[in-house]
């Protein structure tokens, strides 16, 4: 049995009836407002500070976000996919965007748009991030498991689109790109020749999670390997980023989701009318701020780009340590450690990685029970001091093996 993509069977009948929650300032914004029973005496803190002033702490925050929307639709029109190079553009807007409490709020936002609970699937690739995993199984969503294909940790097409036409209770699809454990990018012509097969013979979404794209070292001055500015291309297409990663901002929890107005449209249906708040936004704000944040973002991810080949050099100078696992488009790496035969352990591994957080003060992770990724040691790319502390713990703990 094969289906066209069409939205509206896809999105649980109970979204697609929602009424969105309305409050009385999408109509009027100014006067004495006494309308959402908020303090008008102030914010409980002894001292507020101009910063604080200028935010107005008491009243509740802007539920369309409007300003921050520009500015990110602005940035990633900037340097639009390499794919639309040749091909007429629909640029993205304000309307293809829906913010939520970091990505880890999108995933769970996308599950509970389509799939109901106990009957319908979700498909992921592993090796890749775990919270695809624990939020379909909050809202009682079987996961189904292609994995990446091995060593290349890319896209395995043929299987990915064998099973969802054989399955129609199947959803939605999670894509890493890159992925995490795997550091690698996915090739987006292989993802574009699933979402033009998909399209035609299966109803759901395919959702790209580009939490760490700007680390991919893409030397094109003029396009990217983003895939946030196809969505008005391909209507199966949903988009993830974060400002957790490249903007440094993993504390304000700030996350995008990219897809077609109409999709979009019930994704700010769904979601919490207040989910951005004020403090979000006004660091948001200045972090995307095409003059000032977005330069600072870029000399950072140039840096940390510089310091990833750095790390891994040094790395791979150790004895005990072998192969890059996955590819080095994300801000971590990830190596693998040997045992006295040469052959990846986890024991070993995982020994490493207790002794350095223990005896050390360095914290990295170990990433070895993860498909395909046998004595793996995943670490963020740091600082130059950091990591040059780093690569001397190593040696340190791997002489004492
Ligand atoms: C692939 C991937 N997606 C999403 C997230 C979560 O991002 P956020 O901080 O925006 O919730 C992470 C965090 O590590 C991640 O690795």
């Amino acid at each position: 049995m094969t289906a066209e993509f069409e939205l509206k069977k896809l999105i649980r009948p109970n979204i697609l009836g929602l009424e969105p929650y309305r409050c009385a300032r999408d109509d009027f914004k100014t006067g004495i407002l006494l309308d959402a029973n908020e303090n008008t005496h102030g914010p409980a803190l002894s001292k507020v500070s101009e910063f604080e002033e200028t935010l107005e702490l008491n009243r509740y925050p802007d539920p369309h976000q409007i300003d921050l929307k520009k500015q990110l639709v602005d940035f990633r029109n900037e340097k639009p996919n390499e794919y639309l190079k040749n091909i007429s553009q629909d640029k993205l807007r304000t309307d293809n965007l829906c913010l939520g409490v970091g990505s880890d709020e999108s995933i769970d936002m996308l599950i509970r748009c389509v799939c109901t609970p106990a009957r319908d699937k979700m498909l992921v690739c592993p090796p890749t991030y775990g919270m695809y995993s624990i939020c379909a199984t909050v809202n009682d969503v079987e996961l189904v498991k292609v994995p990446l294909t091995y060593p290349e940790f890319d896209l395995d097409y043929e299987q990915v689109l064998n099973t969802i036409t054989k399955d129609a209770s199947i959803k939605l699809i999670y894509l890493t790109s890159p992925g995490n454990p795997t550091a690698k990018l996915i090739n987006v012509s292989g993802i574009i020749k699933l979402l033009e097969a998909a399209y035609k013979n299966w109803n759901g979404l395919i959702i790209v999670d580009e939490a760490y794209i700007d680390f991919t070292d893409d030397s094109s001055e003029k396009t990217s390997q983003s895939m946030s500015t196809l969505v008005n291309q391909y209507p199966n297409l949903v988009v993830l980023q974060t400002l957790s990663k490249s903007f440094g901002l993993a504390g304000i929890r700030l996350g995008i989701t990219y897809s077609s107005s109409d999709l979009s449209y019930y994704l700010n249906s769904m979601k919490y009318p207040y989910n951005i708040s004020s403090l979000t936004s006004s660091v948001a704000l200045r972090a995307t701020n095409p003059n000032t944040g977005l330069s600072t973002m870029k000399n950072y991810v140039k840096e940390i780009i510089q310091q990833r080949k750095v790390l891994l050099e040094n790395l791979q100078e150790l004895d005990r340590v072998g192969r890059n696992i996955g590819g080095l488009d994300a801000n971590f790496i990830a190596v693998e450690i040997l045992d006295k035969d040469g052959n990846p352990s986890n024991e070993v591994a995982n020994k490493l990685y207790n002794n350095l957080a223990v005896h050390n003060s360095v914290v990295v992770r170990f990433r070895g029970k993860e498909l395909n990724f046998t004595g793996a040691l995943r670490v963020s790319v740091g600082t130059a001091e950091e990591n040059k502390t780093l690569i001397e713990k190593f040696k340190k703990c791997l002489s004492e093996l």
